[in-house]
């Protein structure tokens, strides 16, 4: 099944809090001057129109409550000021996807690979002339799971990959496990991200504990947004699980998950968590 389609959900809280932890986790590996390659498994459309505001807009609950928000902290004030640098005038109406902040934050020495298998959203991501006219991108229409294997480890031996499954199907849960497993046994030093949702699934309520079992130091970040619908069921929070953290990540998050769920939080009600791997905790100390 390729029936799920992100300009739906573009900007809404799921996408802020994991464009949020990718652009820390860019910012973090531009400090090294050493190239490094920025691998999208999931990369979707690019960048997003966003809808009119209604009640269909997920944007307005998200992306939407920063914009209006009178003062933000400082991490989540450059996040909005990367936002603006799309929206001139300040009229938010364009919404950057994950290629659009992978170019946005990596340099000239490093490159990004991108994988999206859905022909329209690959489509408008081959076509898009901001990506095609930049030289360190390369696209793949291809499944990105299973293409991630050929691209590790990357020859200047340091990598970033995020990894955005849509989780249409119970499927998915498990094949995200198998190659982050696959991918620590070829690249065991790579930085990992990955996003999963809060759903009322056993899939998706087992997931966050098989992934602390993989054997690397790890990060997870998470938010809880919304009440379930009437029949159970929908997207009430997700979070970000990362593989060998920057060691300074846990610290940016603190503050910002706080804020996020007092600005993303419905009926500014919400809840977060952040969990290290004991290891990541020693390393800090
Ligand atoms: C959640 S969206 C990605 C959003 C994007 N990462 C962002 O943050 O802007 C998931 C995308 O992955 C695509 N997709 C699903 N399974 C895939 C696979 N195995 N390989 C490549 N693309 C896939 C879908 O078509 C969809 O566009």
């Amino acid at each position: 099944m390729r029936s799920y389609r992100h300009h739906f959900h573009a900007g809404n809280h799921a996408d802020v809090l994991k464009h949020l932890v990718l652009m820390l986790l860019l910012e973090h590996m531009g400090k090294k001057d050493k190239a490094f390659r920025c691998i999208d498994t999931h990369a979707g459309a690019g960048r997003y129109s966003l809808a009119p505001p209604g009640p269909q807009a997920e944007w307005m609950t998200g992306i939407g409550r920063l914009w209006a928000a009178p003062k933000l902290s400082p991490d989540l004030e450059r996040f909005r000021a990367r936002i603006l640098g799309l929206n001139p005038g300040g009229n938010l109406r364009t919404y950057p996807g994950s290629p659009a902040w992978a170019q946005m934050l990596c340099r000239t020495q490093d490159d990004i690979r991108l994988f999206e298998w859905h022909p329209t959203d690959h489509r408008a991501l081959s076509g898009a002339p901001a990506l095609r006219a930049d030289p360190r991108v390369r696209i793949s229409a291809a499944d990105g799971l299973a293409g991630l294997k050929a691209l590790l480890p990357p020859p200047s031996r340091r990598a970033l990959v995020l990894i955005d499954p849509p989780y249409e199907n119970a499927t998915e849960y498990r094949a995200v496990l198998d190659t982050l497993s696959m991918a620590l046994q070829r690249f065991p030093t790579g930085v990992y991200a990955l996003w999963y949702p809060e759903l009322a699934l056993a899939a998706a309520c087992k997931l966050p504990a098989a992934l602390e079992r993989l054997p690397a130091p790890w990060l997870r970040a998470h938010l809880h947004l919304r009440r379930p619908g009437p029949d159970g069921t929908g997207l009430t929070g997700s979070g970000m699980f990362v593989l060998n953290p920057p060691w300074t990540l846990a610290e940016q998050l603190t503050g910002l998950l706080a804020d996020l769920t007092r600005l993303l939080g419905e009926g500014g009600q919400g809840g977060w968590d952040l969990r290290q791997s004991p290891e990541n905790s020693s390393a800090r100390s």
